[in-house]
Order: structure tokens, then C-alpha cells, then sequence
């Protein structure tokens, strides 16, 4: 057969078309077999009459089974009690690769569909998510790549061990002690010493030992640095960024109905968000009646009843020192503090970004690494860092940068319960397979 049409072109185009795809489902009802037909656009059926069609299309007609691959041509005609209103009177019909019986029926378990997981990303839902998260892709490097940046490539295997290795993934390599990357950053800072704008998007793997519907091993994680920024610039970019990605996705209506996402919430996603220093957020949690104080750092819950009325992101600034990373400046404003930010999704969906400036004097870094080595009790092993170090001491620079970790943004943007959904093959502590 010639030329092909997507489901969806074919039901808009009408006349003459030939499409390809999967049975989706089956019936036959007086001597016409119904096929619904899937492809990556959507649904629809094909009636296969014994009569309209040759005996070997016939043939294939009765021998295709759930999750067939076929290709059927056919007149389209408007159908109101077909499911989509439309349906292709088949001339022509061939089975390409016949499916066993399909393992995945109605009403299974989270369990067999995570077990299925390379057969189940073929519904409907899942085949909607996964599209979702292409455009997400490619509306970050579209959006950063319009603002001026450079996409930069890091190694994922690194010495460089976060502060200590621990919640990271050893590696034996080559019988050394290395590290699989929790983050990007230290790479991503020393190209923007020659890039002067970049962004890194890679995955980055976490071996926390969370349990919880925000939590992957391995997620993607983009970050972005730039030279001369403050984080107040940074900020902006970031509600740029968010808003961009929320507004982008607006345009795909129908991958957004299949999702069952509700448009009207990302219309609202617009600059500015609310930026609530760290001091204010402590207040508003105690008016909200939690018991936190200053120092504390926040659980699932203090987000909860931070973001649970809010309809956009809201992002909290300068931290108390102790409970961030040795790399954020002390804030000349209050020395209790770092000059950094979060980014906290509305509705309790989480910390979605993190991000700060970066202490880029060499004294001050040494003093703050030394500082964070008394308060947390830890040991830095500097020759793993020297290089990251000279960064600051050739030439270096004002820079701040930001962390936004991609399936924390689609579980959000689409409203999902679990992050695992928002990626194909997630990594969880208790699966990696398949
Ligand atoms: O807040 P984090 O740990 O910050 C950093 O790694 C910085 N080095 C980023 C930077 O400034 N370049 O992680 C950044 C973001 C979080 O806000 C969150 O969205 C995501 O990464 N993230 C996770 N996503 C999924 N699963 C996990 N286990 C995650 N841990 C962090
Ligand atoms: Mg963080």
C-alpha cells in the first residue's frame, strides 16, 4: 500500500486513506469485524465487511489479535456510533506482526502495569504522557536556546562526590572510587567561564532512600548557569522558563484531554510568582498552625500547607546556611543566610527547582567549605574538587544557576499522582526493571 496517513490526519482529510497501527480492540457483528485502530495521534475504527474486501484481507481481518500491528485502507466515512465519530470502510487490510495474547487487560494492578511497563507505555494515557514530556524537552532547550545559552554534555560518572558520596550511586571504575553524577553543576559552572550562558541536560541519580511520589534515582535534571547573574535575575528567568512551558503545552489540546489535564490551570502559570523570603515562609507556616522554627528545613507537609491554595509556583529565598549546600554565598544581609531560592510548585506538588548564586571567591568558598565541614561534622575530599576550585582562581566571576528537575515539572504540569508516570522506565528504590 502507498502513502499513509496519521489517525488523525486520516479523520480530518477524509476520502481515501490508508493508516497504520495497533488493534487497540475487537468485535465482530454480523459478518463485519470492527477494528479500533491505534496510532501515536489517536483512535479509530476500521469495519472490515467479508464482502467489500479481498479474501486475504479478510483473512487478516479475523487472525488480528489485541496489539496487532496492522496497516488498513479504506474509505473514511462519518460514523456517529463509532468512538470517535468517524470510521474507515476497509478495502484493504494486512496483519504485519501478529500479538500473542496481550498480558495487560482491564483493572490490573500498579504493580503488574510497572512489571509491564514496556507494553503498558503503549496505552492510550501513557502514549498522551509521554508526548507531553517530548514537547517539555523540547520547549526547555527552545525557550533556553532563544534566551542565548549553549547546551553543554557533562560526564555522569564523577570523583566529585556531592559532600560526602553519600546518597550517590558508587561506581568501580576501573578500580577506582567514582560516583554516578546527583547533579551537573560543577561542570556546567566551569564551561560558563567559557560559554558565558549554558545548560546542561542530562540525568542526574539520587540514592536516597525515599519512599515517596516525588522521589526517582534517576531523574533528568536541567541546569542552567550563566555568568553576571544575581539570583534575583536568575528568578526571572526561571518564571520565564515555568510560564513558557506552561504556556507551550496549551497548544496540544488533544494530548492534554487525553491526560485529563484542565487547561484553565496552566492558563494561570504567568509572571510573577510570589517570592517569599525564608524568614516569611517560617512565619506563614506558624500562622497555618505548623510548629516550625527558624533553621528548620521543610517536609513534605510544611510544602503542603505552604502551596496548597496557591494556583502558581511560589519560590522561597535565602535559606539558613546550615541546611544548604557549601557552594551558595553567604547573604551580606543577614549572615544567617545564603543567597539561593526554591521554586515549590502550587498544590503541594513539591520543590521543583533549586537554585543559587555561587560563591565564586576563592577565600570565601574555603571558608564556607570549612564552615560546612564543623556544622555537618564532615570530611571534604579536596582533591576531588581542586579542579572546580581554580575555577576561582583564574579569572573567575560573578555566576548563579539553578537546578529544575523535568518529571517534578510534568508530574505537576499534568497533575500526575506518581513522578514515576512522568518518565518511561522509572528508577525507584525498589524497581529498575524493566
Ligand atoms: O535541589 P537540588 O538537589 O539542587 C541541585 O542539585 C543543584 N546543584 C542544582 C543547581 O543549582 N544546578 O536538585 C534540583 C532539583 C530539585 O528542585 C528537584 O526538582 C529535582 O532536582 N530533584 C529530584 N527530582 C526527582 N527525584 C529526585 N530524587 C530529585 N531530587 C532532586
Ligand atoms: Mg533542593
Amino acid at each position: 500500500m502507498a502513502s499513509y496517513t496519521s489517525i488523525s490526519e486520516a479523520a480530518k482529510e477524509g476520502s481515501q486513506v490508508i493508516i497504520r497501527g495497533w488493534v487497540h480492540r475487537k468485535r465482530e457483528s454480523g459478518g463485519i469485524i470492527f477494528l479500533v485502530v491505534r496510532d501515536r495521534t489517536g483512535i479509530i475504527q476500521v469495519a472490515v465487511k467479508k464482502d467489500s474486501v479481498d479474501a486475504a484481507s479478510w483473512s487478516a481481518a479475523q487472525q488480528a489479535t489485541i496489539e496487532s500491528s496492522v496497516i488498513a485502507g479504506g474509505t473514511l466515512n462519518l460514523d456517529k456510533r463509532a468512538p470517535t465519530g468517524y470510521e474507515i470502510k476497509a478495502s484493504k487490510m494486512e496483519v504485519v506482526g501478529i500479538a500473542e495474547p496481550f498480558p495487560i487487560t482491564e483493572y490490573q494492578s500498579t504493580e503488574l502495569l510497572l512489571d509491564k511497563r514496556h507494553l503498558w507505555l503503549r496505552s492510550q494515557r501513557m502514549t498522551a504522557i509521554m508526548r507531553a514530556r517530548s514537547y517539555l524537552f523540547r520547549y526547555t532547550r527552545r525557550f533556553l536556546d532563544s534566551q542565548g545559552f549553549y547546551e553543554v554534555t557533562p560526564p555522569l560518572i564523577t570523583k566529585a562526590g556531592g559532600e560526602t558520596g553519600a546518597d550517590m550511586f558508587e561506581v568501580d571504575y576501573f578500580g577506582q572510587k567514582a560516583y554516578l553524577t546527583e547533579s551537573s553543576q560543577l561542570y556546567a559552572e566551569a564551561m560558563c567561564f567559557s560559554l558565558e550562558k549554558v545548560y546542561s541536560f542530562v540525568p542526574s541519580y539520587r540514592a536516597e532512600k525515599s519512599r515517596t511520589v516525588k522521589h526517582l534515582a534517576e531523574y533528568w535534571h536541567l541546569e542552567p548557569e550563566m555568568i553576571y547573574y544575581d539570583n534575583s535575575k536568575s528568578m526571572k528567568l526561571q518564571e520565564k522558563l515555568i510560564s513558557y512551558l506552561a504556556r507551550n503545552l496549551l497548544k496540544e489540546e488533544d494530548m492534554l484531554k487525553a491526560v485529563g489535564v484542565d487547561a484553565e490551570r496552566l492558563k494561570k502559570i504567568r509572571p510573577p510568582f510570589k517570592k517569599v523570603s525564608y524568614e516569611k515562609a517560617i512565619s506563614l507556616l506558624n500562622e497555618k498552625g505548623s510548629k516550625k522554627q527558624w533553621g528548620d528545613d521543610f517536609g513534605v507537609e510544611d510544602e503542603k500547607l505552604l502551596t496548597q491554595d496557591e494556583e502558581k509556583p511560589m519560590f522561597i529565598y535565602n535559606w539558613p546556611k546550615e541546611i544548604k549546600p557549601f557552594y551558595m554565598p553567604i547573604n551580606p544581609k543577614d549572615e544567617r543566610t545564603v543567597i539561593c531560592s526554591d521554586l515549590q510548585a502550587p498544590a503541594g506538588h513539591g520543590e521543583i527547582i533549586g537554585g543559587s548564586e555561587r560563591e565564586w571567591r576563592y577565600d570565601e568558598l574555603k571558608k564556607r567549605i570549612a564552615y560546612v565541614e564543623q556544622v555537618k561534622g564532615v570530611k571534604f575530599n579536596m582533591d576531588n574538587y581542586s579542579w572546580w576550585m581554580d575555577l576561582r582562581r583564574y579569572g573567575s566571576v560573578p555566576h548563579a544557576g539553578f537546578g529544575m528537575g523535568m518529571e517534578r515539572v510534568i508530574k505537576w504540569l499534568l497533575n500526575l499522582d506518581h513522578i514515576r508516570d512522568a518518565i518511561p522506565f522509572p528508577r525507584m528504590i525498589n524497581r529498575m526493571e524493566p
